[in-house]
């Protein structure tokens, strides 16, 4: 696992708007935030209080906007007002998605995602190198919730986020609700996901709630959908233990975007990740070295 230097070994929790103005007027006990550049980079007021909370909390930056994936290319505009923000703040880390969210020009409001084949392993490797340069630091690619695989992906998702470590040297972001839900929606184990996950890489994870629905048609089916709107699934939870068991300790984040309960719920999750955490890992020799 690879850890920067000085970040919390305990869990954290994402920072949202809503909780923005309570956690910079009380400061609530938390590990480390996470935010999204993109709810503050047109938003000065909110954006005057991130840098007043930044002084008390270690805080990661995780980019929903930085569209590693997108055939035009990375927005080096976005990219430019995102480094001068993670220049401010110096984050202890800094993530996005392996997906793309931009096309010609116009952000899409989703996560899209791509086949896994040589054409986007060289693709992804140009702009995550690129992100890398324009940010200066090491960029975290999470793992996708897929609900549909392509037909013409020639490799696993696992081989995939490998082969962009061998090219770019980027850090992987774990979401361990992400794979619960893809392995779900496409049948496949995800506890063998998690022992084909290149594990080296792994600097960060996430636990976020999903829901299920129940699809009508010829073939009735039940999708998970990762609405990060709900409690850690107990699923999940379980997932997280065996992740960390060969992960090691790792940086944990309760990820809670939709219905958003107070923050002292969220609060309460990472706290549960942090019990978890110290049982998974009694006693346990992991054989990546931190
Ligand atoms: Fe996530």
């Amino acid at each position: 696992m690879a850890r920067n230097p000085g970040t919390p070994v305990q869990a954290g929790v994402g920072l949202r708007l809503q909780h923005l103005a309570e956690v910079a007027a009380t400061r609530p006990a938390a590990a480390w935030l996470e935010v999204h550049p993109e709810n503050f980079l047109a938003n000065p007021h909110a954006l005057e209080l991130l840098h007043d909370i930044a002084r008390d909390y270690p805080i990661s930056v995780h980019s929903v906007g930085v569209s590693v994936g997108s055939i035009g290319g990375v927005d080096r505009r976005h990219l430019a007002r995102v480094r001068e923000l993670i220049d401010r703040l110096d984050p202890i880390m800094v993530s996005g998605h392996l997906a793309w969210s931009t096309h010609e020009g116009d952000y899409l409001n989703d996560l899209w995602p791509l086949p896994y084949d040589a054409e986007s392993v060289a693709l992804l490797a140009d702009h995550i190198n690129e992100v890398q340069d324009a940010l200066a630091r090491p960029y975290h690619l999470e793992n996708p919730s897929s609900y549909l695989g392509f037909a013409h992906s020639t490799m696993t998702e696992t081989t995939f986020l490998a082969e962009l470590v061998r090219r770019t040297d980027c850090r992987l972001l774990c979401d361990i609700s992400n794979v619960h839900v893809s392995a779900q929606n496409l049948g496949y184990d995800a506890f063998r996901y998690i022992d084909e996950f290149p594990a080296e890489a792994v600097g960060e994870l996430h636990l976020g709630g999903f829901v299920a629905e129940d699809e009508d048609g010829p073939m009735p089916s039940r999708v998970l959908i990762d609405t990060h709107s709900r409690p850690i699934d107990e699923n999940a939870w379980d997932l997280y233990a065996y992740a960390l068991r060969r992960f090691g300790q790792t940086p944990t984040l309760i990820e809670w975007d939709n219905d958003l309960p107070d923050f002292a719920t969220l609060a309460g999750e990472a706290r549960r990740a942090d019990r978890i955490a110290a049982e998974a890992l009694e006693g346990v020799a992991h054989a990546v070295a931190v």
